[in-house]
């Protein structure tokens, strides 16, 4: 794979020249606008970068933008690799080690999440501060260990200072909605039944989506900060489950977007 991610940042770094980006961001479904935000300047297409996955989702644009966000250089990944869509969990997270390679010293990541706890509504903004992962027994580190530590250290994958920092902004700025709390992956792409709502509550989840756990581990592993966002767009109460509705949940997205984009702007800014 090393030789892979050479070959990528190689093709990147020929397209962008010295662009040096400090921040990498992940979009989730539904939470594309950000991009408008992003003085962009340079875009490629994920279909042209070598090694690459094609996105298979068509929520997701799958565009890898080079651009400036409030003050800071980012690289913006709008659209993700999902495991439901049959990737491997190395697949999923090539893009995190070529963000390493290009130089980001901070990862923000956001996703489309059902809510569990009950005092959560729908558009609130879950500020990650822990995750469960039940992608199991799949992992990207299992294998050769290629970069980073064999045995990554977990006890802080989301960094403190920096959820401290939402919420002082959330306060500065009286945004609403904004909470925080631990969210769990599943593969999907099924929904969860009651019982296994009931079940992953139990386990002590906020939040349950079927992404970003893989990308923070293998962030992690390389020592890179992560802050994470959820967007809760529906709510996941088995005592009184209403059948998920796509378009509902996208509708919840985009409402929450741009409190999210705000918040994201405003961390980044550091
Ligand atoms: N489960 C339930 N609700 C959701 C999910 C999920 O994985 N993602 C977004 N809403």
């Amino acid at each position: 794979m090393l030789d892979q991610i050479k070959e990528t940042y190689d093709f990147l770094r020929n397209q962008i020249g010295d662009f040096q980006p400090a921040v990498g961001i992940v979009l989730g479904t539904g939470l594309g606008k950000l991009v408008d935000d992003i003085e962009i300047q340079y875009e490629v297409s994920y279909e042209d970068i070598p090694n690459f996955v094609k996105p298979t989702v068509e929520f997701h644009s799958g565009r890898l933008l080079f651009g400036i966000l409030g003050d800071k250089k980012v690289v913006c990944m709008q659209g993700r690799f999902h495991f439901y869509e049959g990737y491997t969990m190395k697949e999923i997270t090539f893009p995190v080690r070529v963000m390493k390679q290009l130089g980001i010293e901070t990862l923000v990541i956001s996703n489309a999440a059902g809510g569990l706890n009950p005092e959560f509504n729908v558009s609130d903004i879950m500020i990650i501060e822990d995750h469960i992962s039940l992608l199991l027994p799949s992992n990207p580190l299992l294998g050769e260990n290629i970069m980073g530590d064999r045995f990554p250290d977990m006890s802080e994958p989301y960094t403190k200072g920096m959820i401290t920092r939402a919420f002082e902004i959330a306060k500065e700025h009286n945004l609403k909605g904004i909470v925080k709390g631990t969210y769990v992956s599943v593969t999907g792409p099924q929904l969860e039944t009651k019982a296994e709502y009931k079940m992953l509550r139990n386990f002590g989840a906020d939040a349950v989506g079927m992404s970003t756990v893989p990308e923070v581990i293998v962030a992690r592993q390389m020592n890179i900060p992560v802050f994470g966002i959820s967007v809760i767009t529906d709510l996941c109460d088995p005592e009184n489950l209403e059948v998920a509705d796509i378009n509902k949940i996208i509708a919840a997205a985009g409402k929450a977007e741009p409190t999210m984009t705000f918040l994201i702007k405003e961390i980044v800014k550091g």
